[in-house]
């Protein structure tokens, strides 16, 4: 009796505990939406994993945990490293890694369910029969899902390393090929699902079934080129969470349909702004054209009214300026000048002028990417603004220095349609009094299009590395 009671009482603890992490982990993803709070969210979300672990590891009753408890301190140990080794410019590659793993996790304990629940039983039964249709449905799609995010995420990851080419691999016939591919893996699956019952024609089944969702991962990313590849992770981040979403239906876990839907979700809300924000439609992205051209796309184009300073005229004119915005882009990131662009701003400020940084939404090559570098640089939150707040005050403004970014400040964007980036939206830089653009060359952006901003009367050109040039202008305006 008193161990029955005790029973319950754990099962209730357990129970309650897992509601705590989903708790943390819906709380941690809310408080991620902005930037002061991103981070308390981080670690909300890091304690409701760990409890996760912990629980999981404590409910597996009879079961040795030395090899979860093992693979946690190794999985644990390989993240901790490569989060912190990793360079701002490669953290797509990394969290496509990140994303690739999560779904051959799914696709592995989907599959090893499947070969303990019924292959192992050695009964002549259909999947269906053996863990219920719905359960035989989800181990299915875990599979499936698991596959093409774990062997798609390598083949993003490979791209953006520049392991191999990231130019688009336009395979012949690809479009026929992939549909057979999904066609015949959705009729395997049935089949594996409802249809089969001898063990070993469900074995031959069931691996069959797991190599074609992997070659659908390699088939369906090799065709998308390698500046595409930050909206390709974001979706392959939503699949990890519905491979595990799956999962948790196949394994009866509350705690995982709600985390895996989250990431799903999360990851499908944030691939729909990025393709908005590039002025993209999915399916661009997806079947390919952009990826394809911009690589031949008149790389810079010529120009014919170019103005360049040097560092001292560049500084004369920050000097006198009562406003000043900063606009980062890809190239800050590069030249790692996060915390020469803090320097300056604050010796503008000490001198009297109003400084702020506007931020685009796509700016740099993944969602965030400038508001953690400047992060790193404490750039204080109040100076950090996005597009829609910063674009009307642009107009008001004495001076804007973009930094290293190209196309998020193009005013092609909305005047030329026949621009590839037509209907971008855009900073409206061009509005400026003044605007200096510190690049190191005329050289075009992802786009691979001229950019017409660097023409405009009141534009010049600043030519130079974004770190290097940065300090410059701090040197001259201190001797000013
Ligand atoms: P880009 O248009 O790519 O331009 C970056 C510029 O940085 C280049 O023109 C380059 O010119 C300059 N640069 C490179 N290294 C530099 C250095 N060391 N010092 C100074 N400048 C340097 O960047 P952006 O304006 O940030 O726009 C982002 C682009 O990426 C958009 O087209 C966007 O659609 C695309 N994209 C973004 C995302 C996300 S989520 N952020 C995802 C996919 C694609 P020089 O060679 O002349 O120096």
């Amino acid at each position: 009796m008193a161990s029955t009671i005790a029973g319950n009482w754990t099962h209730v603890a357990t129970y309650l505990g897992y509601l705590v992490a989903t708790v943390l982990f819906i709380v941690g993803l809310k408080l991620q939406q902005r930037v002061p709070s991103a981070r308390r969210g981080n670690r909300l979300s890091a304690l409701g994993m760990l409890l996760a672990v912990l629980l999981t590891v404590f409910d597996l009753g009879a079961f040795d945990p030395t090899y979860i408890l093992a693979g946690v301190l190794l999985g644990a140990t390989i993240g901790g490293v490569a989060a912190y080794r990793v360079q701002m410019t490669a953290m797509p590659q990394m969290v496509a890694l990140f994303n690739g793993m999560g779904g051959g996790a799914s696709m592995l304990v989907a599959l090893s369910y499947f070969h303990h629940q019924v292959l192992d039983t050695g009964e002549a039964r259909t999947v269906a029969v053996a863990l219920g249709p719905d359960s035989a449905v989800t181990t299915m799609l875990s599979v499936l899902i698991g596959g093409v995010t774990l062997t798609g995420s390598i083949v993003a990851f490979l791209k953006l390393q520049e392991w191999i080419a990231g130019r688009p691999v336009l395979l012949p016939g690809r479009h026929a090929l992939n549909l057979v591919l999904a066609v015949g893996a959705l009729a395997l699956g049935g089949l594996a699902a409802f249809g089969l019952s001898d063990p070993s024609s469900l074995a031959t089944a069931a691996w069959v079934f797991a190599g074609i969702a992997l070659l659908l991962g390699v088939l369906l990313v090799i065709p998308i080129g390698g500046a595409d590849m930050p909206v390709v992770i974001s979706l392959l981040n939503s699949y990890s969470g519905l491979a595990a979403a799956m999962t948790g239906f196949v394994l009866k876990s509350n705690l995982l349909i709600v985390v895996g839907s989250l990431v799903g979700a999360s990851g499908i809300i944030l691939t729909r702004i990025m393709s908005k924000a590039m002025n993209r439609s999915l399916a661009n992205v997806l079947f390919g054209g952009f990826g394809a051209s911009d690589a031949t796309a008149g790389a810079g184009g010529e120009y014919r009214n170019v103005k360049s300073a040097s560092l001292e005229e560049a500084a004369l004119i920050l000097e006198g300026a009562g406003s000043v915005i900063f606009v980062p882009g890809y190239g800050l990131a590069v030249a790692q000048a996060q915390h020469a662009v803090k320097e300056l701003a604050d010796l503008l400020a000490r001198r009297g002028a109003s400084v702020k940084y506007a931020i685009h939404p796509v700016a740099g090559r993944m969602p965030g990417h400038m508001n953690v570098l400047l992060a790193e640089s404490n750039v204080p939150y109040e100076q950090l603004y996005e597009m829609d707040a910063i674009n009307p005050e642009f107009k008001a403004t004495d001076v804007v220095v973009v930094i290293g970014a190209n196309d998020v400040v193009n005013p092609a964007a909305t005047r030329d349609r026949g621009s590839p980036i037509f209907g971008m939206p855009i900073l409206n830089v061009h509005e400026a009094r003044s605007v200096i653009i510190l690049k190191r060359s005329l050289g075009a952006g992802f786009s691979g299009i001229r950019n017409e901003l660097f023409e405009y009367p009141n534009a010049v050109m600043l030519f130079a590395d974004a770190r290097k040039g940065l300090a410059g202008l701090a040197e001259e305006l201190k001797q000013m």
